[in-house]
């Protein structure tokens, strides 16, 4: 079920009082699902104990391939190939002198020579160390060699001076290496923003959550997603409307997801509580009516329709031009269907054109989410239990069941969030393909 692709990185630690910065970037790394092994230098382990990368790889960590314990004898082989990413955090004054002139004396430099992997390298060390013209000329070798650097900022060292050689923020060491790692041929990712051009600007925490501590395989490249979003508000006169508690948030999720895995999304969004995600064009629509127009303008582009959004079924026949006074002790609306987008969709459908419905039900919701898929003729609905605990309008959690056209299966996601489930109905759509 999980479209993330595995990468494997090699972590090595070399001996600085950074090394404990490196178990940071670690989990980092594999939050994003990233498969690392990490390899020390012999001074990095006076800093910090093998033993805590054994704990959180679960694989033995690498130092001297000679060591009786090593379980493999030709470790700096093994370690080297077939990975995607070389990193080395923190990286001393030391094994950027030996990386530049091809010493391998120890694990990792030998490390260093028998890999053919983009190599990463996040130096810290005192100011005068880095600064030292030996340090500068080895840098620019191993650039010229087709090493990147994330260089160290400047701050208080652990020296107690100020200067540069401060290891850059984890956050953005790992920012650029899963930049570095969505351009590996691994990657299907063909028009990554992180492109070379921005490979040392500074990725700032919020870019970090954007990236979603996932490399997530494209595989919706090359799709436009066209999704509706949010309540509809339909006026009775110019003051007041009949609306739902739709948040948008279910909606938002897919769109987001959509992006991350590649496709072109454009976002049809009624009355919502929360921020659209970035790099998806969203076009506002408050009523059904105006949502109706706006999705038949843009549906002749788009390869998968989703319909969201919580379309209000009945909107007064009129809207009074003025507000309604309060003059009567009962006041009778007179309401009339909207258009049914999600049906229209469907009925004037092109060829490849992939329709998922949703379903707020509180009651037999797949039978009634079943003759849905029906009537409207979907490929995909999920329904949603609305009194669920947990499910519904305005919560950051869903609980649904995907049924899929012609398959008598049902797939029921239990309590989760939204943005998990976003990801498996996009799996599903995928599947459709
Ligand atoms: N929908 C739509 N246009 C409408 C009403 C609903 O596009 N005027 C879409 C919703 O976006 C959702 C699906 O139809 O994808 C089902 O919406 P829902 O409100 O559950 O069903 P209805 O068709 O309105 O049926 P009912 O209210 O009778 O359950």
């Amino acid at each position: 079920m999980s479209k993330k692709e595995k990468y494997r990185v090699d972590l090595g630690v070399s001996g600085g009082i950074a090394a404990y910065k490196a178990i940071e970037v670690l989990r980092l790394l594999q939050k994003s699902d990233c498969e690392v092994r990490v390899a020390m230098t012999r001074h990095a382990i006076e800093f910090i104990q093998p033993l805590t990368f054994r704990a959180l790889t679960d694989a033995y960590v690498l130092v001297d391939d000679y060591a009786p314990e090593n379980p493999d004898p030709i470790a700096h082989i093994n370690f080297s190939q077939n990975i995607d990413l070389f990193l080395i955090v923190p990286a001393t004054a030391n094994i950027i002198a030996k990386f530049a002139n091809g010493i391998a004396d120890d694990f990792l430099s030998s490390t260093y020579l028998a890999s053919t992997a983009p190599v990463l390298i996040a130096p810290a060390m005192n100011t005068t160390m880095w600064e030292n013209a030996a340090t500068q000329r080895n840098i620019e070798q191993l650039k010229k060699d087709g090493v990147r650097f994330v260089e160290p900022i400047s701050g208080e060292l652990a020296c107690k001076t100020v200067g540069t050689g401060k290891l850059e923020d984890v956050e953005n060491i790992v920012a650029q290496a899963l930049n570095l790692l969505v351009q590996s041929p691994k990657s299907k990712v063909q028009n990554s923003k992180y492109d070379d051009k921005n490979f040392n600007a500074k990725v700032n925490a919020q870019e970090l959550e954007t990236l979603d501590f996932g490399l997530w395989t494209q595989d919706l490249l090359g799709e436009k997603i066209l999704i509706t979003v949010g309540g509809t508000r339909e006026a009775i006169d110019p003051v007041r409307f009949i609306s739902n508690h739709s948040s948008g948030k279910m909606g938002f999720a897919v769109a987001k997801a959509a992006e991350k895995r590649g496709a072109k999304v454009t976002v049809i969004a009624g009355a919502t509580s929360v921020e659209p995600p970035e790099n998806v064009n969203v076009i506002r629509a408050i009523s059904a009516e105006e949502m109706h127009r706006a999705v038949m303008k843009e549906l002749e582009n788009a390869t998968v329709f989703i319909g969201a959004a919580a379309v209000a079924d009945y909107r007064p026949v009129k809207q009074a031009a003025t507000k309604i006074k309060k003059n009567k002790n009962i006041l009778h609306l007179e309401l009339e269907k909207t258009p049914d987008i999600l049906s229209d969709v469907s009925k004037i459908r092109h060829d490849g054109l992939l329709v998922v419905g949703f379903a707020a039900e509180t009651e037999n919701v797949v039978e009634y989410a079943r003759s849905k898929m029906q009537k409207k003729n979907l490929d995909l609905i999920v329904a949603n239990d609305i009194t669920k605990n947990g499910a519904g309008f305005d919560s950051d959690t869903n609980i649904a069941t995907i049924l899929r056209r012609g398959d008598k299966e049902k797939i029921e996601l239990p309590l989760m969030s939204k943005r998990e489930m976003a990801d498996i109905i996009l799996d599903e759509v995928i599947k459709l393909r």
